[in-house]
Formats: structure tokens, sequence, C-alpha cells
């Protein structure tokens, strides 16, 4: 078979390497892919929101399946226009997308449907958010309507912050059309946890939990970046959690969809804050997460493939999804800077232990040479009996691998680990 995945980030490395398991698998191309990804799969140089240039690619050369991975694309209609072209693939239509690009839509189907969330009033009005502003409870969380590559949420510690976000996003429009739409929603406490999940539209089975690390810094500190490392399973969710998930969360979230005329199909992906009144939903990603997807997908032992065209073709309910009981965790290597400015250029080396380690987000290739192309250049990944023995692996593979002006927290899993001390 044929396979053709969209994207070129990390999670893409992740998605093939785990695609490549199936024997049935000949080829794999990654659009655009990246330096890392080029030794797993044969890398075109076709744009990720290049929809035209996919969908003639996929009929130029027989591909059998699509991956499309990324939000972007997704919301842009790249499924609808694969399938359209006769070609079948994994991820869900643009009607079924805007789960994730309008978080209007989706705070206002958790309202219709019942699903827990925070409270939350939606403005299209400068003025009047601001007039909302002055009765509601600090600290308040703004976000921007639109995608907003994972920068769109403030969380405002006062009254002028909370003003001051809502001008910058309203006014200012720093995140240009997201803006003109903002929700304003209550601050939630408790852990998090991530929470992807297969599902063909009827059927929803989630993955193994995890855990991601935002911050820059150790001890959760710095700015919020695309994430700097994961573990999975999550301590946090815990059988009890993940059943109220399952029944007050995941299947009215599908079944809501459905209603809708939105049937979602794909990875659906919940970020959820464990609070003291429960799980509560705090967004929604249409797509695998980045890096959850380097600590979840190593963890799966059934077939990637047979599952991803099950949930194409309505037969979740009749195919395995086994994981793995072991535990898994990432660390992601970065430029120092990220995710503020930062220099690239500089020529990676691994050891071969580490490479079939790693997960490459951020390198090209320079002749024969992988020098680092992005902010997040790489994750390492282990998997092992435990969990602290994931983490010290991880760490371990690290070593194995230099880049000049590289940084890593040093502090992921740390939290689970003493979550699971209690
Ligand atoms: P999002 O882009 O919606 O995932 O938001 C980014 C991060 O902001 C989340 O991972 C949370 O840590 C935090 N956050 C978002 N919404 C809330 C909320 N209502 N209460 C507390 N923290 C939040
Ligand atoms: N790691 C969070 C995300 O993929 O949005």
């Amino acid at each position: 078979m044929k396979l053709m995945v969209i994207g070129g980030g990390g999670r893409e490395h992740a998605i093939i390497r785990s695609l490549k398991k199936n024997p049935a698998v000949d080829t794999i191309y990654c659009l655009p892919g990246n330096g890392g990804i080029a030794a797993d799969a044969i890398c075109v140089n076709i744009g990720a929101t290049d929809i035209d240039a996919q969908v003639a690619f996929a009929k130029e050369n027989a591909i059998d399946y699509a991956v499309v991975a990324p939000d972007d694309p997704l919301a842009l209609g790249a499924v609808d226009a694969l399938t359209e072209a006769g070609i079948p693939c994994f991820g869900p239509d643009a009607k079924a997308a805007v789960i994730e690009s309008s978080k209007a839509f989706a705070k206002d189907l958790m309202k219709k449907y019942n699903i827990p969330t925070a409270r939350y009033e939606i403005f299209t009005d400068c003025a009047q958010a601001l007039a909302y502003l002055e009765t509601s409870p600090i600290p308040v969380v703004i976000k921007a309507d639109g995608l907003a590559l994972g920068k769109g949420v403030i969380i405002a510690n006062t009254l002028e912050e909370a003003k001051a976000a809502v001008r910058s996003m309203m006014e200012d429009k720093i995140f240009g059309k997201s803006g003109s739409r903002v929700v304003i929603e209550e601050f939630l406490t408790g852990p998090e946890v991530s929470v992807l999940s297969f599902t063909d539209g009827e059927t929803v089975i989630p993955m193994v939990s995890s855990m991601d690390h935002k911050r820059a810094g150790d001890n959760d500190t710095g700015l919020n970046t695309g994430g700097m490392g994961t573990i999975a399973p999550n301590p946090v969710y815990t059988p009890e959690v993940a059943e109220r998930c399952m029944k007050e969360i995941f299947l009215p979230t599908i079944a809501a969809m459905k209603a809708e005329g939105r049937p979602f199909k794909g990875c659906l992906y919940f970020g959820l804050m464990v609070t003291a009144d429960g799980p509560k939903v705090i967004e929604y990603n249409c797509r695998f997460g980045d890096p959850e997807t380097q600590v979840v997908l190593p963890l799966l032992e059934s077939d990637l493939l047979t599952i991803m065209q099950a949930t194409t073709n309505g037969t979740l309910a009749q195919t395995e999804v086994k994981f793995s009981d072991g535990c898994a965790c990432c660390v992601v290597l970065a430029s120092a800077g990220y995710p503020a400015s930062y220099q690239k250029g500089f020529p990676i080396t691994m050891t071969e232990e580490t490479r079939k380690h790693t997960f490459v987000a951020g390198a090209k290739l320079a002749v024969d040479t992988l020098v680092t192309s992005g902010g997040r250049v790489l994750g390492v990944t282990a998997t092992a009996p435990t969990l602290k023995q994931a983490i010290d692996e991880a760490y371990r593979l690290t070593e194995g691998v230099q880049f000049e002006n590289s940084f890593c927290r040093r502090d992921i899993g740390r939290r689970a680990l003493e979550a699971m001390e209690g």
C-alpha cells in the first residue's frame, strides 16, 4: 500500500513510525515532512495547507490512504477535498474540524448538550466584553475564537490585565481575525489530562491518557510553548475519572456532533481538567496532539493503519484497539530562546540508539547533515514498565543527541511521579 501523511513535525514522525509497522505498507510519502522524517518516509515539497497540490499528488501517485495530521489543513477542508477525489483519509471533514477551529462553537456545543466545561460568555463587541469583565470573578480566562497557533489564551490575574487582553484581541487584533470574537470564561483549577480518542462518528475509543508540559521552564515557569515533553499514562486519570469522562464527556460529545450533522471521524483530543467538581473540558482538538502522540503511539499494540481505516469506514466498534500496560516519556530538545527568537542551522549529531527513539520536529537536511531549523527540534521517547524507568531512560537517551544551543526541561514527569506518591 501507498500512504500519504500531511504535516511535518514530531507528531507526524511518530505517526509514520507506527504506520510502518504494518507489513502491507510499501511506501509512505510525507507532505512536506522534514529532514528527520526523511529517514522513514519520502518527503515531498508540498505545504501542509496546499490542498490542491495534495489532491493532485495523491491522484498521480495512486495513494491508497491519506492521514491529515495538523489542524490548519483539517479546518481548510483537506479531508473533504481528498475524499471527493476518491482518496480515503483519516481525519474530520471541515464541518467537524470546527470543534477546534472555533472555540465559540465548541463552548456552545457543550452548553447545549450539557457537557461539563468552564462557564463562559461570547462577545463580538469590545465595549460589552469590557463591561462584562467588571462583574466577573478574577482570575478570568480570555480566548480568541479562532486558531491562533496555540497562543490565543490569556489567563488574567487582575481586572486591568483582563481588559488589556480583550483590547489587544478585539481592537489591536494581535491574533488577526481570530480575535473578532472572544470567549471570556471562568478560571478553573486542577490537574490537566490529555485524552486522545479514535472515533468513527458513532463509537469512541479513548487512547492511553497523557500529560503535556507546556511552559518552557522547569517547574512550569516561563512562556507557553507548543509542548516541552509528555508522559503517559497520566496518573490523575484514574479508572473512576475515566469512567466519568466516558459517560459525561466522550460519549455525549460524539453524540452531539452527530446530532448537529457534523459527525466527527478521526482523532478527537479532549483537553481536560480534573476539578473539585469532576472532569471538565478545557479544549477540544480535532487531531492528534503534539507531543502527546510521541508517547501515546509507542504504547499502541494494535495496528494503527487498521484502526485509522476503521474510523473512516465506520467499523471502529469491531476493531481491536489495545495499549500496553507500560509507560512512556518524551523529552523535547529545543533551540535556546524558544518560544521567543532563537538561532537555527546548527548540525545535529545522534547515536544510532537515540535515533531509533527520536521523533524529529524542526530539522532539515543540508546535503547529508541534519541541521536545526525550528524551535522544537526533536523529541526523545522511551517506553518502560514504570513511569520512573521511562523518564530515566528518556533522559539517558537525550545524552546521545547533541546540537549547539540546545535545551530541554529537566523535570518532565516529575509532577506525575509526585501525584502517584499522593
Ligand atoms: P487551550 O489553548 O484552550 O488549551 O489553553 C491553554 C492552557 O490554558 C490550558 O492548557 C490551560 O492550562 C489553560 N486554560 C485554558 N482555559 C482555562 C480555564 N478555563 N481555567 C484555567 N486554565 C485554563
Ligand atoms: N500539545 C497540545 C496540542 O497539541 O495542542
